[in-house]
């Protein structure tokens, strides 16, 4: 049988592919995991599951994508959340299948209540789920400051012991970038008993306001505003930021998660430490075979590279990452136009700050003694005429 490269060992579970499905409105129901299980995901991390009564229990995202057109995910709250028995009788139902997904219990947990965070912690493994995952980055910032736990870094240590004392199967922390201290907080959980932190959740933002209508909500399908969640591909450097910073801090494993849309974005979040990513919006847009694709995209990339393991790229852009002060620059560039390619097109010629490129004689010329070099002629040339060589 051929071997699977993308197998690996994580958390002591048999992990098919490094490709997960984030927690959310994807993972509230078994129909949906199983169609990420026949799409090729390793795991799944279930919608948020709080056992609250209903009436106490916030309202959860759902997808509304009004701004697509910057290539952001952007959501809503509106939906009433699954009740968390619903969460629990998913897990069961899919284990007694005998799913080869990794289940991921996704919780916000219990505040500043320990015993709460327990109850739920010993409900999530009894149901069956393969680790717990603490989601201590929930986005909302008008909601009780226990809530937002990940900015609380002796708070979240005492939920995150607290857990490991309660059950035996492994704990994930869910954290975000905003927060004073990434480091601080990444150590603490690791030092309180973590065996993997997640980054990140979507970030808190703005929904879209319709301004030719009093600045109202530009969705369609809601009546007034309220705070707003950015996920998607601009969440994708803030999320890979979020994996470096604490693949740096800590030794236990980490997730990557915010804005994955293709392999390459994958192989990214692996070469800045992360084992293993979760992907949300971009399932959300363009359906489950994205996991395919990356899957894919990844046997493709590790083949042509001679990678036996994801472990044999994990990291490589870590090792090259160093204070901003010793960046060093190659001096010996130049940057030249293609003239069979150019078209006159004089796009390039409306850089802000490029003081190097001009129209002489019908054709572009580059004064490489002006040059900064910011690249942007590169980017932008729709016909890749220019080149740094
Ligand atoms: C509709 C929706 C609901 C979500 N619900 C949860 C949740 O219950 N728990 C959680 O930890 N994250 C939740 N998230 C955040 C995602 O798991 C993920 O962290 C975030 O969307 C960034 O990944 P992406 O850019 O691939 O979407 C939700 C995201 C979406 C889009
Ligand atoms: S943007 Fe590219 S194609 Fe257009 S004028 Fe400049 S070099 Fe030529
Ligand atoms: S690299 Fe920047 S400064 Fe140099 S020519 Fe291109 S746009 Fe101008």
């Amino acid at each position: 049988m051929e071997e699977n490269r993308l197998e690996q060992t994580f958390l002591g579970f048999k992990l098919t592919s490094p490709v997960m499905v984030a927690s959310g409105f994807l993972t509230r129901n078994v129909e949906l995991l199983k169609i990420a299980e026949k799409h090729g995901a390793g795991g799944i991390s279930t919608k948020a599951c709080m056992l609250l009564p209903q009436k106490e229990v916030p309202l959860a995202f759902r997808p509304d994508v009004t701004v697509l057109p910057r290539a952001a995910g952007m959501l809503a709250p509106g939906d009433k959340r699954p009740p968390g028995e619903e969460i629990l009788k998913m897990v069961r139902e899919i284990k007694q299948q005998g799913t080869r997904l990794m289940i991921l219990g996704n919780t916000i947990g219990g505040g500043k209540d320990l015993k709460k965070w327990q109850y739920l912690a010993r409900e999530l493994e009894a149901a069956g789920c393969d680790a717990l995952e603490l989601n201590a980055a929930h986005p909302f910032i008008d909601v009780p400051p226990e809530v937002f736990m990940a900015r609380f870094a002796d708070l979240l240590a005492q939920a995150v012991k607290a857990v490991k004392d309660a059950i035996s199967i492994p704990v994930i922390v869910k954290l975000t970038p905003i927060t004073s201290d990434l480091k601080l907080v990444a150590q603490s959980c690791e030092e309180a008993g973590a065996d993997a932190i997640t980054i990140t959740n979507g970030l808190p933002a703005t929904p879209p306001i319709d301004i030719w209508n009093g600045g109202g909500p530009l969705s369609r399908t809601l009546k007034n505003l309220t705070w707003s969640v950015l996920c998607g591909p601009a969440l994708f450097p803030i999320a890979s930021y979020g994996v470096a910073h604490v693949a740096k801090s800590v030794k236990i494993p980490v997730i990557g998660c915010g804005g994955v849309t293709t392999w390459q974005d994958a192989v990214q979040m692996i070469m800045w430490g992360a084992s293993a990513v979760e992907v949300c919006t971009a399932i959300h847009l363009d359906g489950f075979q994205v996991i395919g694709q990356i899957n894919r995209g990844l046997k493709y990339f590790m083949e042509e590279k001679g990678y036996s393991s994801i472990e044999d790229f994990r990291g490589l852009s870590l090792k090259q990452l160093v204070p901003q002060n010793e960046v060093a620059i190659k001096e010996d560039y130049r940057v030249a136009v293609r003239e069979d390619r150019c078209n006159l097109c004089m796009r390039c010629l409306r850089i802000g700050q490029c003081l190097a490129i001009s129209l002489r004689d019908n054709a572009i010329v580059i004064d490489n003694d002006r040059c900064v070099p910011c690249g942007t002629c590169v980017q932008i040339c729709p016909q890749q005429a220019i080149e740094i060589q």
